[in-house]
């Protein structure tokens, strides 16, 4: 049996909000107990309205941002903590693109200069190696030799991208999180960027963790699919199942808000109430108060996501599974 690349036990992250210079910390929960696990070349989607917890839980899986409970295992060891020489060695295995590409990238360097930073940190190949290495990176990514000498401000937005792209590729990452890496961008562009994306993630068997609040990217790049709510794993199985045949109301009215190319768009499921806040957590199941589905139950009972079927996971009192607590 193969091991998972990463694994995460139960992850937590609360931060404090104060609201007003004498206002009282309200705590934010943002990330609320997350288990997870993704393969050696696999891609799990990480998907959810803005708030969810998405990026806290990505920046969690990269030990940059501290577990308060939980652990995060990388190639069977628990990760190091922030700031050590053993999270520095160990993030040229673990990469992070996010959403920004001019906030990533410093405009005083040309995008070669910056592509080969991290072969120079991390002292990997032979120094006469490394400008070959970089001209490389760049051409996977789609830019061309001759941008190589180019500030980040000479280049559009999806190319800034590629060169972050290039540039987290550089020490041949076994894992890569993005972050809204698209989402910046026009939606012209956009298919072209993940298409990439996925093209180098197939060759160089780089697992990846895709953050996106925009299923129709998921879609497109996703082996598996976790939805997030409220800082909670919701619904995840693979990306098939979660768009053809999704079981949480949340996940159906997320998929059921995505056009099929060629198709009309019905049946949408429209979500009621007001968008999630993390400080002011509903009780019980925090998805009530939206749901079309909402019985007593889960106006207390918090619900624990189970296995509902082969492969396939949801917290809702309402699903059929093995052992759900059918609502009177
Ligand atoms: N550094 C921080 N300090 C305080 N609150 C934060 C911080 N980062 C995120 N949060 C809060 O945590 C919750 C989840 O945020 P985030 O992880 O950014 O969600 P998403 O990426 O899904 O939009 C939000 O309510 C956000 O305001
Ligand atoms: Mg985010």
């Amino acid at each position: 049996m193969i091991a998972p690349l990463i694994k995460a036990e139960g992850l937590e992250r609360v931060y404090k909000l104060r609201r007003g210079p004498f206002g009282k910390a309200v705590p934010v929960r943002a990330v609320d107990g997350v288990s997870l696990a993704v393969m050696p070349g696999e891609t799990l989607g990480i998907v959810g309205e803005s708030g969810s917890g998405k990026s806290t839980l990505g920046r969690m899986l990269l030990g940059i941002d501290p577990a308060q409970s939980g652990a995060v295992t990388f190639e069977g060891s628990r990760m190091p903590a922030l700031g050590t020489a053993e999270w520095r060695a160990l993030r040229a295995r673990m990469q992070l693109v996010y959403q920004d590409p001019l906030a990533a990238l410093d405009r005083r360097l040309t995008i070669a200069a910056q592509i080969r930073e991290p072969l120079d940190i991390h002292g990997l190949l032979p120094r006469d190696a490394r400008s070959a290495r970089v001209q490389d990176l760049m051409i996977g990514v789609g830019l061309r030799r001759d941008q190589a000498g180019s500030y980040p401000h000479e280049l559009s937005g999806g190319q800034r991208q590629r060169a972050v792209i290039a540039r987290a590729l550089a020490t041949s990452p076994k894992l890569l999180v993005c972050d809204e890496p698209v989402s910046a961008l026009d939606v012209s562009i956009q298919a072209q960027v993940v298409n990439m994306l996925r093209d180098l993630q197939e060759k160089n068997h780089i697992a990846m963790i895709f953050i996106s609040h925009d299923l129709k990217v998921v879609r497109n790049i996703a082996d598996r699919v976790a939805v997030m709510y409220l800082g909670r794993i919701v619904e995840e199985a693979s990306s098939d199942v979660i768009f053809q045949a999704p079981k949480h109301p949340y996940t159906k009215a997320l998929v059921s808000s995505v056009p099929v190319p060629g198709k009309p768009l019905t049946g949408r499921m429209i979500l009621q109430g007001e968008p999630p806040n993390p400080a002011n957590r509903p009780s019980g199941c925090a998805f009530h108060p939206r749901c079309p589905l909402a019985g007593d139950i889960c106006r207390t009972a918090s619900p624990a996501l189970r296995e509902i079927g082969e492969g396939r996971m949801a917290a809702c009192h309402m699903v059929e599974g093995a052992d759900a607590p059918m609502a009177a």
